[in-house]
């Protein structure tokens, strides 16, 4: 799997030996960059996206903190801003997401399009482009503000999410290795450690961002999606400036969606079964249970009082609570 640190830049190691470093939860080390904990092996991107990418004020990024759901808001974007390509039922039968995995059909930054290249030429993308990213909101590139792209923020509740990541990591671990201790990973996360942690931090600088600047920013819960997604994939075409008409509110579009979109469909596609992505790592990994409150079955109470109490005392006076 593409995650060793020799792939680093001279530049990167310079910047990386010099950064407050700790254990990460599976092969590579964080650093400490600009207040948020970076997986040392993603600094190749990270550099060269904040260097390089130049936001066009057409631009939709979305961004999640991982194990947010970013696989289904990628897939749901996708097919909502594609959705008069592929209306009739002929076109819908070649829907790329049948037959490609949402992230390669949505690419990252710093994850994918800045790693493989230090400047990449994003000239091919069609307007509107969409990429995604978990790049903290005070480490976007400068062009992203300056543009007033849209930024879609997914945010999910930090006892599924740390689950979820928490088998992602497994998966990830060389299997003679066995399982990464529970415990050893909620000491973590409650210090701030997981992937572009800490996670209050990463969830509070979009959420005011939203607040601040409602037409840029959009601010959505995993939850609220699955609890009400026409509502909720409604208030995404609004903001992307793509309403559904009338029309389209009695035809089902919004469901038929969904149902592209969904948990039972995106997995239980060849592609999904079986494909890799370019990383090596594989997109069933994307796709494990997909339910809200997954988690009363890996922690114990203590354990999420862990979790609730951090979030709580974080959180207090940012008007967001989980
Ligand atoms: P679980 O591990 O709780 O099942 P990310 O895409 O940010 O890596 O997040 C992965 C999480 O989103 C996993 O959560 C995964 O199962 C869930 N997920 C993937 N596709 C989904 C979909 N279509 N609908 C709902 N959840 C989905």
């Amino acid at each position: 799997i593409y995650r060793r640190d020799d792939h680093l830049s001279q530049a990167c190691k310079d910047l990386v030996s010099s950064l407050p470093s700790e254990e990460g939860w599976v092969a590579t080390s964080f650093c400490l960059y600009q207040g948020f904990w970076f997986p040392t092996w993603l600094f190749n991107g990270v550099l060269a996206c904040q260097n390089h990418f130049q936001a066009q004020p057409s631009d939709i990024l979305l961004v999640t903190n991982p194990k947010s759901g970013t696989t289904w808001l990628k897939a749901i974007l996708f097919a909502l801003l594609n959705r008069a390509k592929y209306s009739d039922s002929d076109s819908k039968q070649c829907h790329p997401l049948l037959t490609q995995n949402p992230h390669d059909l949505v690419p990252f930054l710093e994850v994918k399009l800045y790693l493989q290249q230090e400047n990449p030429d994003l000239t091919t993308f069609e307007s509107p482009r969409l990429f995604a990213t978990h790049l903290p909101y005070s480490s976007l590139p400068g062009s992203v503000r300056d543009s007033r792209c849209k930024l879609v923020y997914l945010c999910r509740n930090p006892k599924d999410m740390f689950i979820s990541l928490w088998h992602y990591a497994n998966k990830r671990r060389a299997e003679e290795k066995g399982q990464i201790p529970l415990p050893k990973c909620l000491d973590k996360f409650c210090r701030g450690l997981s992937p572009y942690g800490p996670y209050w931090d990463h969830v509070m600088g979009y959420h005011k961002a939203s607040l601040e600047m409602p037409e840029q920013v959009l601010f959505l819960m995993y939850e609220e999606l699955k609890e009400d997604p026409r509502v909720h994939v409604s208030r995404l075409a609004d903001f992307l400036g793509c309403p559904f008409s009338d029309e389209e509110l009695r035809d089902g579009t919004v469901e038929g969606i969904m149902r592209m979109c969904s948990f039972d469909n995106l997995s239980s596609l060849e592609v999904n079964k079986s494909g890799k992505l370019w990383t090596g790592q594989e997109n069933q990994w994307f796709f494990r249970r997909g339910k809200v409150g997954d988690w009363v079955n890996h922690l114990s109470a203590e354990m999420a009082d862990k979790i609730d109490q951090v979030m709580e005392e974080k959180l207090r006076d940012s008007g967001l609570n989980f």
